[in-house]
């Protein structure tokens, strides 16, 4: 069944100054692109690091249906038995299988089936599986059972995510990245028809460094000292992509959605 198919991806939204930045958006969001499926990187939705079962809850609530993770997706305990029981919130799928939770999900909407799969870098970021050879197993688990697959990878080097969009291009529907919570320019479908962007950005403060406040990230670079970081609150947007689809595993094109808070 082919069958016009829009997904929102709402890269890291940090703190409660990016939960509210995206939750006063989403209306107008879903009434402008009418995105069949929202989903968000939110491992940084806590405080900035992490995410909570009450953060989460407020999420799903606001219709978001499925929550990728990070390098911070074990900050807050209490998240641990969350991840094991939540089957619409996804950890890095390169992650250990002792880690709580998995690392892909299938969530659906007017019988189409989104795969979402979460992946971790193996460049520069703490150590997992191979991030390639886990998105061949997770798409193998996956086969059958979707529509399309969104894949976020979580990563601190471009060439990493440039090299995981090419592996998969023309298997999955998205490869979009995460982690450096910077928008990058080169949001495009690949030739076999993936939609791909090397980051998709942050939903936060950018008048922060990535997040956090600017004269104490600053002050940490500077003297090379431990500073206590807090997350910033000034000028915050949301940085997306809206991914639409019009044969199953196809994406026909990928925009940025770049808006700053109302
Ligand atoms: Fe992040
Ligand atoms: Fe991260």
């Amino acid at each position: 069944m082919n069958q016009l198919v829009s997904i929102l991806f709402v890269g890291d939204v940090v703190g409660g100054i990016g939960r509210r930045t995206l939750l006063a958006l989403l209306p107008a969001l879903r009434e402008r692109h009418r995105p069949d499926f929202v989903v968000v990187n939110a491992e940084n939705a806590a405080g900035g690091i992490g995410i909570t079962p009450k953060i989460a809850d407020e999420l799903f609530s606001a219709g978001i249906d499925a929550i990728t993770l990070g390098n911070h997706t074990y900050r807050h305990r209490e998240i641990y038995a969350y991840l094991d029981h939540e089957d619409r919130i996804v950890r890095p799928a390169n992650f250990l299988p002792s880690q709580p939770g998995h690392g892909w999900c299938v969530v659906s909407h007017d019988a189409v089936r989104l795969g979402v799969v979460s992946l971790s870098g193996n460049l520069f970021m703490d150590p997992a599986g191979p991030a390639f050879a886990r998105a061949e197993s997770a798409l193998a688990a996956l086969e059958g059972k979707v529509d399309h697959v969104v894949v976020d990878i979580h990563a601190e080097a471009t060439s990493e995510k440039v090299g995981l969009g090419w592996f998969l291009d023309g298997r999955v529907t998205a490869v979009v990245g995460t982690h450096t919570h910077v928008p990058t320019a080169d949001a495009r479908v690949l030739p076999g028809g993936t939609a791909y962007i090397t980051d998709v950005g942050m939903t936060g403060p950018r008048g922060g460094v990535i997040g956090v406040k600017r004269e104490l990230a600053v002050e940490a670079m500077l003297t090379r000292m431990p500073v206590r970081f807090e997350t910033s609150t000034e000028d915050p947007w949301l940085n997306a992509v809206l991914i639409t689809a019009s044969e199953p595993m196809r994406a026909t094109a990928i925009e940025q959605v770049l808006e700053p808070a109302p």
